[in-house]
């Protein structure tokens, strides 16, 4: 694959969660007008990712053919206009013979596919797994990392056969993320449920390789305000690729907090690579904790129940816990006497005293903190 590409979680915006089926240029170049004008671009969102659809059959000599109803410019007209913007463009293919929507898939036209995404300059593949009959998922994938490589432009390589063949275990060689799970819907429980298959995935994240829960309901509708900040949080925790799924012509202020939070986005992005384990699981309550580069470290405290949760908070012990050696050990030799200690959503540094301090959190709710360092 590619090296240097991905080095920090991508970021950037993707059509399926919102739109589904129904994308056309438009849509996607008011996207991308709005990743500039919101201010996401600022903060770090740089993909914009054509999903399924675009694509309606094949000619004769194989090259996929474009939706002309839908994408009369062409894909290279634009990936000239997103480039314009700086931002970069992605697109959509699937391993198997057909996609999850029953468009041309890639098979046995990697390499012809590749060298068409190269000259539309594609910066950006997601590859997804319909239609695969009883092809290896490894062996796959590998032929379109060979096909992108050979085609010579450097394209982020997105693995999707959500978890099946144990990607975190492969996808290292292959790609620079793969999915975990299979697709995120705007719930609560959904949501939950992929956090939890992602906690024990924690070491197979490092820079270039990233373990993907699927892509952010943001403002989506589903979930409460709370939900979405709970949801951003965990996905910053998790060093998860953040693309935004929603439509970002039409944001609400609590969306746009939400998205373009700085230190939570920097919390996603620090240079370690690392992703966020469980500290401690009581269950209902849990404590994620993420090492961050500079001997810093970020703390979420999860509430996962439908009650408010009043909990005792040793910052002490926090600041020493490590997840090299084994699970929940106290082995960083670090001080809180060298550290101050950030609320990540009140934006402001909290008085922590000796180090316990008592807090109350919300149903479904969260509070991330960043030990920085004086
Ligand atoms: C699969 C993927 C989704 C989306 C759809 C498109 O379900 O997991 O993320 O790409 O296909 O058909």
């Amino acid at each position: 694959k590619f090296e240097n590409l991905a080095k920090t979680p991508p970021m950037g915006w993707n059509s399926w969660n919102k739109y589904g089926c129904d994308v056309d240029e438009k849509l996607i170049m008011k996207m991308a007008d709005e990743i500039v004008n919101s201010g996401m671009q600022e903060v770090g969102y740089e993909y914009v990712v054509i999903d399924d659809c675009w694509q309606v059959g094949r000619s004769e000599d194989g090259e996929i053919i474009v939706d002309k109803e839908r994408f009369p410019s062409g894909m290279k007209k634009l990936a000239d206009y997103i480039h314009s913007k700086g931002l970069k463009f992605g697109i959509y293919s699937c391993a198997g013979t057909e996609t999850c929507q029953e468009r041309p898939g890639s098979r046995g036209y990697e390499f012809q596919d590749a060298r068409t995404y190269a000259r539309w300059e594609v910066d950006f593949l997601k590859h997804d797994w319909c239609n695969t009959s009883t092809q290896n998922a490894q062996a796959s994938y590998s032929i379109m990392r060979d096909a992108l490589f050979a085609a010579g432009r450097p394209i982020v390589f997105s693995i999707c056969e959500w978890g099946k063949s144990e990607p975190w275990e492969w996808g290292k060689d292959v790609g620079h993320l793969w999915r975990t799970t299979g697709d995120i819907r705007d719930s609560w429980e959904s949501m939950i449920s992929i956090v939890d298959k992602e906690k024990d995935l924690f070491k197979f994240a490092e820079p270039g390789s990233w373990n993907d829960p699927d892509m952010l309901e943001v403002g989506n509708g589903g979930m409460t305000t709370e939900e979405y900040k709970t949801h951003f949080s965990l996905w910053c925790m998790l060093a998860a690729p953040l693309m935004a799924g929603n439509d970002l012509s039409d944001m609400t202020k609590e969306t746009k907090e939400i998205l373009m939070n700085r230190d939570l986005i920097a919390i996603n992005q620090d240079v370690l690579g690392k992703q966020g384990f469980v500290y401690r699981d009581n269950g209902d309550y849990q404590i994620w904790i993420k090492q961050l580069d500079n001997k810093e470290k970020a703390v979420c405290l999860l509430n996962r129940s439908d009650e408010v949760k009043k909990v005792q908070v040793d910052f002490n012990l926090l600041l020493k816990a490590n997840s090299s050696i084994g699970w929940r050990t106290y082995i960083d030799p670090y001080e809180l006497k060298d550290y101050s200690v950030r609320d990540l959503w009140e934006h402001k540094s909290v008085n922590i005293g000796d180090g316990t301090i008592f807090l109350t959190i919300p149903p479904h709710a969260v509070k991330v903190f960043k030990f920085v360092r004086n």
